[in-house]
């Protein structure tokens, strides 16, 4: 009750506010820092863009079956035994780079490059959870004086902003010479998006101040998505890949409900499933549900068990449970844009792996949650790779 009272029911009385502003430095005006008006028009942008874009979805499907089969499944290919949490958060940086700035870095490849701009990126996120432990005099003075980890998030921040600007630069002379159609599928991207066309919500944003072809909007806007969708479904999937190589039977459910509705046959090589697809695969959809949640008040004496079970219906459908309850995407005014976009991409690349790889998680390996604002382990997920079907 006390999270519907804040987050839905009462949520003008609890703004973000200047202290959250000041911690999220990185994130400038975007949407996760902002408040009141700012906040509103660019919920209506992201809104129209992440849930109602066709075209945005296209790109969405064709980027995330290149990543799997280019970058994914090569790797896996070539591997006997790898760290599950360094290959996801290879993926979706790529894939969220390609689908907000329409460049891929090309860190998932079996070199394992070391790229700066990510590293940087990786550290400025994990500093940040400082700012939140240390009392604000103590960070603040690091940060005036130029100590400790204020001084690597500086030179991390200034790394990634490089990265972001080259970006911006580049896609303002390509949009130049380029016509609309090939902004269509693969050559569709968020910067291209807000740089070629003049959207309906242009003059009402110029309005509130926000000028959505300036590089700061755009920077800012795009600094934003890659923290939403980047390492909320990386995490996501570490997760549901330890907890579905710790209960086999689960994983056997998987098989079973990809094979029954999905007609995937044991022959083929390397089938990579469609995000149409993953619209089919209930348990699965209730396997992501399950690894997402926590509190034990809402879920009962079991919460520690891992029950996919729970959340289907008897007429076997996904139960609904009001997202002050299931609190993982937020709720209310705020709760998160994206979820049906990461469901989507969770299931297409879960259900993919799965169906062709056995991943078995390392024996001795021990997995618990890190300290940093996205929940990663703290030591990786190392497993051993095996095909699922010989050749
Ligand atoms: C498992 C995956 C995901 C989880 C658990 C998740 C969770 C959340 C949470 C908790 C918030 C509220 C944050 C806050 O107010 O400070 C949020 C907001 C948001 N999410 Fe997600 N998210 C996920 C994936 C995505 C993806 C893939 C996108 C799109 C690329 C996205 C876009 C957004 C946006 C734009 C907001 C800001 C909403 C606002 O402030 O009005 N999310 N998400």
């Amino acid at each position: 009750m006390n999270v519907h009272y804040v987050l839905s029911k009462n949520f003008p009385n609890y703004p973000k506010g200047p202290e959250f502003r000041e911690i999220f430095e990185p994130l400038g005006d975007g949407i996760f820092n902002s408040d009141s008006d700012s906040w509103s028009i660019q919920r209506r942008i992201f809104h129209s863009l992440l849930v109602k874009n066709k075209r945005f979805d296209l790109a969405v499907e064709i980027t995330l079956r290149q990543k799997i089969l280019n970058g994914l499944f090569p790797l896996l290919e070539n591997v006997s035994q790898v760290d599950m949490q360094d290959v996801f958060q290879r993926f979706t940086f790529d894939n969220i780079c390609r689908l907000v700035l329409g460049f891929d870095p090309n860190s998932l490849s079996i070199e394992f490059p070391e790229i700066a701009y990510q590293k940087a990126f990786d550290d400025i996120e994990e500093i940040i959870i400082y700012r939140h432990a240390l009392p604000a005099s103590i960070w603040k003075l690091q940060r005036w004086l130029q100590i400790g980890n204020e001084k690597k998030f500086k030179k991390s921040w200034k790394i990634f902003d490089d990265f972001l600007e080259q970006c911006i630069i580049r896609k303002r002379e390509q949009v130049g010479q380029s016509c609309k159609d090939q902004m269509e599928g693969e050559g569709f991207d968020l910067l291209t998006y807000f740089l070629a066309e003049d959207n309906d919500f242009a003059k009402v944003a110029a309005e509130s101040g926000i000028l959505i072809k300036s590089n700061k909007f755009l920077r800012d806007m795009a600094f934003n998505l890659l923290v939403a969708g980047r390492d909320t479904i990386g995490a996501g999937l570490v997760w549901l890949f330890w907890l579905v190589g710790t209960h086999p039977f689960v994983e056997q459910k998987i098989l079973e409900e990809i094979k029954a509705n999905l007609g995937a046959k044991t022959s083929e090589k390397w089938r990579v499933f469609s995000i149409e697809e993953g619209r089919k695969l209930v348990y699965l959809h209730a396997v992501i549900c399950e690894v997402l949640r926590l509190m034990e008040e809402i879920w009962g004496k079991d919460c520690l068990e891992f029950k996919p079970e729970r959340w289907i219906s008897e007429g076997g459908r996904i139960k609904h449970v009001p997202s002050y309850k299931f609190v993982a995407f937020n709720a209310g005014p705020r709760s998160c844009i994206g979820k049906e976009l990461a469901f989507l991409q969770m299931k297409a690349i879960a259900a993919s792996v799965i169906w062709n790889y056995s991943l078995q998680v390392v024996e001795n390996h021990s997995v618990s949650p890190n300290v940093s604002v996205l929940l990663y382990t703290k030591r990786g997920l190392k497993v051993r790779v095996l095909k699922r079907f010989a050749p």
